[in-house]
């Protein structure tokens, strides 16, 4: 069981080298959890990582009756909705923290018992992250929404029909509030310019299985036809490539050799691509992915996040680590995510070059029309990092600061680490695994 410090003292130099195992993807689990809400039978689900995230959803479930058991299998969930029933918002309050994930149990309670209730989300660190998308949706599938000061309450008197719904922007969430609505809504709903995610196709297969009826068209266009009941699942998660990339980027920082078993090429094909470009060596295998650094010099890259299948904005915080050892000069556009570079200031203090232009640098065309609030990351390369005192500012920020002191000179010492556990599982018993210097305190 891994022990839960909140401090990290790191001695950094050494390359990691061995196996770490990448269980069910933060991004699908805790969705599935709530797909489960919308089946009359129990539903199983596989891989799910031990992860708080995972943990705070489960809260959510239990204070809405669902009975949440672990199997004597290792990451297996079983979740029986039988009982579901309306929680107290103080509790749905407690139980949510700063997750933005009882934002996906509205549609779910609103078809088990015509009323969902959401504390304010607030956003965390990267982004403002409104939630209009969500709440046109719903109201177009004729949901009432009323917002007062503590939080938001939904009902649907007259239940849901589908709808015609085009997202301004291909939003992970909006359309997984779509899916989890649209399925049991009366009638057909059109969802255009939809997220195509991996996370969002497993999703799909997830409420396929239970039942649902669902077509993914080109041109991000999904067709739900609403049926009148659900019956629960058994999936087995999809891995967690945010978690994959970012071990690929700890052994290329560390000059180490990683197999990181669970990863498949399929979910990872825009990543492996930039990997090679600047200097990294992977090999593919049947069960996972070995990622190494096959020596010589790391190379600049431009590159710009985007929706799927672009370049994930999860994965460029471990990546600009990777590039403050590249020979040149980097550009990262960030155009999912408004304040997601936040964590340049620490690396800044480690040794790194990183500028960041507030309002963006130009580039070449996109997926997904320019937004207002881009921002641009110039990272220029080599620079020796050394250690610091950091205090952990979101989850992948976090988690590149760790890699960031793992291949530095001298100590790091790394505070406030609960935010990494939301999104790593288990992931100090994997440093020590991997060769990594290090004590744990307080
Ligand atoms: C999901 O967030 C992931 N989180 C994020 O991963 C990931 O970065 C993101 O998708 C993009 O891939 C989970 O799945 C829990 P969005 P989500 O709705 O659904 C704007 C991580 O590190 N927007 O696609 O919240 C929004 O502000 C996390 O694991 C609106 O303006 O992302 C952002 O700029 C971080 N209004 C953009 O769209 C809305 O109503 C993309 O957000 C909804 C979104």
């Amino acid at each position: 069981m891994e022990l839960r410090s909140d401090r990290i003292v790191i001695r950094g130099g050494n390359p990691l080298r061995g196996r770490v195992d990448v269980r069910g993807a933060k991004n699908l689990a805790t969705k599935a959890m709530v797909a489960a809400l919308l089946g009359e039978t129990p539903s199983v689900l596989r891989d799910v990582p031990d992860i708080s995230d995972v943990t705070v959803v489960r809260g959510l479930l239990q204070v809405h009756g669902v009975l949440v058991t672990e199997s004597e299998t290792p990451g297996e969930l079983l979740l029986d909705p039988s009982n579901v029933e309306t929680a107290h918002f103080a509790e749905i309050d407690a139980h949510a923290g700063s997750s933005r994930i009882p934002i996906l149990f509205c549609g779910p309670l609103l078809h088990r018992l015509g009323e969902a209730f959401i504390p304010d989300l607030g956003g965390c660190r990267i982004g403002d992250r409104p939630i209009d998308f969500h709440l046109d949706a719903l109201r177009a599938f004729g949901a009432i929404v009323d917002k007062n000061y503590e939080g938001i309450h939904l009902t649907a008197p007259n239940g849901l029909s589908g709808a015609d719904i085009h997202l301004p922007y291909p939003s992970v969430g909006a359309t997984e509030q779509v899916l989890l609505t649209a399925v049991r809504a009366r009638g057909t709903t059109e969802l255009r310019n939809a997220a195509i995610e991996p996370e969002i196709m497993d999703l799909i297969a997830i409420l396929q299985k239970m039942g649902a009826i669902i077509s993914v068209e080109p041109n991000r266009t999904i067709l739900i036809e609403g049926v009148d009941r659900l019956t629960g699942y058994t999936h087995r998660s999809l891995f967690d490539r945010n978690e994959a990339a970012s071990w690929a980027a700890a052994a290329l920082v560390t000059h180490g050799d990683i197999f990181v078993a669970g990863a498949r090429q399929s979910e990872l094909m825009t990543f492996l691509n930039v990997f090679r470009k600047v200097g990294g060596a992977f090999d593919i295998e049947e069960d996972g992915i070995r990622f190494y650094h096959p020596g010589g010099e790391l190379k600049p890259v431009t590159i710009e996040t985007d929706v799927h299948p672009g370049f994930m904005t999860d994965w460029q915080q471990p990546l600009v680590v990777v590039l403050t050892q590249a020979n040149g000069v980097s550009i990262v556009h960030e155009t999912v995510y408004e304040n997601r570079f936040g964590f340049t200031e620490a690396l800044n203090e480690m040794g790194a070059n990183i500028v960041v232009h507030p309002h963006g640098l130009p580039d070449h065309p996109r997926r997904v029309a320019r937004r207002d609030f881009e921002q641009a990351a110039v990272v220029t390369g080599p620079t020796r990092l050394h250690g610091a005192d950091i205090r952990v500012p979101d989850l992948r920020g976090g988690f590149s600061h760790v890699i960031a002191a793992l291949s530095a000179e001298g100590t790091s010492r790394i505070s406030n680490l609960d935010l990494i556990r939301r999104g790593y599982e288990h992931f100090v018993d994997k440093l020590a695994d991997l060769g990594a210097d290090f004590d744990v305190e307080g």
